[in-house]
């Protein structure tokens, strides 16, 4: 039950973060040096991931030219000895015969997404992984699911507890029999108001899933929010395949919003080997007021 294939979906219009995300895809975002999709990227790696799906808006190639080579970018960096930056942007490529980019013709929602990419998920089971949401753990996320599919196999779904209050930002799990870190799903409900929410448990933009999901999808209507909803073909599968929610061990950053995104880049920014020692001392001065008054606003 190894898993070779990741789907990255990356076509979403990201409306929170207009204008930015008006011709940049919000995945193209940068956490301190890094697009959000590169950190996305290098956590399927370092689960094993081998070919790499991405669906993207029509006619964007922002991504695809992010991994791959850039001759003149090289050449000039050789040139005058960025060692250090050349490395790091030969070895943030992807062979092109391991990448495939896929459009999502219109933004239908993140279920509508992860079916255009079928044809080349083909009949095993796929990591999908959502950029926005970035995970700082100490073993990369996707591996901790990995290790613990590669026990139980079925549909597996990243959990955290969340305030109840805040369910009607995530699909809510119904959980059943708990064993570690696995938790068995009973049902799954998309954005819930706070009294109908099973549980605490929210899902994370981390899946492995069967192939089956494909054929679910096909058949759904648009749920919540007129989108055609991932959680919802998972729902449908249970009875089918085992599925269970992994409660990870890390931190999640919700990047798909403003303050998601400003403390994700204040805690990589603070820990960082090269700017972290300025970056507290800025931040103290902000805590403190003395910067805040003379910064004026925007
Ligand atoms: P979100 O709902 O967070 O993204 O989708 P969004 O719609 O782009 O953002 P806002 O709410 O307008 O700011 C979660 C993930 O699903 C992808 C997004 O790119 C993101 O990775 N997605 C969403 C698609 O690929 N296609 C869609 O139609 C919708």
């Amino acid at each position: 039950m190894t898993l070779r294939k990741a789907i990255f979906p990356i076509a979403g219009l990201g409306t929170r973060f207009l204008p930015a995300t008006k011709s940049v895809p919000k995945e193209m975002l940068p956490v301190v040096d890094k697009p959000l999709i590169q950190y996305a990227v290098e956590e399927a790696r370092a689960a094993g991931i081998e070919e790499f799906i991405f669906v993207v808006r029509p006619g964007n190639r922002t991504i695809e030219a992010h991994f791959s080579r850039s001759p003149d970018l090289e050449d000039n960096l050789r040139r005058r000895g960025r060692k250090a930056e050349l490395e790091s942007i030969i070895s943030s490529c992807i062979d092109p015969a391991k990448a495939r980019y896929v459009p999502q013709d219109r933004p239908l929602g993140l279920g509508h997404a992860i079916s255009c990419a079928q044809e080349y998920a083909g009949d095993e089971p796929v990591a999908i992984l959502l950029p926005d949401d970035l995970i700082r753990a100490p073993a990369p996320c996707l591996v901790q699911m990995a290790e613990a599919f590669g026990r139980r196999g079925g549909n597996m779904i990243a959990v955290m507890d969340v305030p109840k209050v805040e369910a009607p930002r995530y699909g809510m799990v119904e959980p059943g029999h708990r064993d570690g870190r696995l938790i068995e799903i009973k049902g799954l409900v998309e954005k819930p108001t706070p009294e109908a929410a099973p549980s605490t448990l929210a899902i994370v933009g981390r899946y492995i899933v069967q192939p089956g999901v494909f054929r679910h999808l096909m058949r759904r209507q648009p749920g919540a929010g007129g989108e055609i909803q991932l959680t919802d073909a998972l729902a449908s599968m249970i009875g089918e395949a085992p599925c269970h929610g992994f409660r990870f061990e890390g931190r999640r950053f919700d990047c798909g919003a403003k303050i998601g995104f400003l403390e994700a880049n204040l805690a990589y920014a603070l820990s960082d080997s090269m700017i972290g020692e300025e970056a507290r001392r800025l931040v103290r001065r902000y805590a403190s007021g003395e910067a805040v008054s003379s910064a004026g606003g925007r």
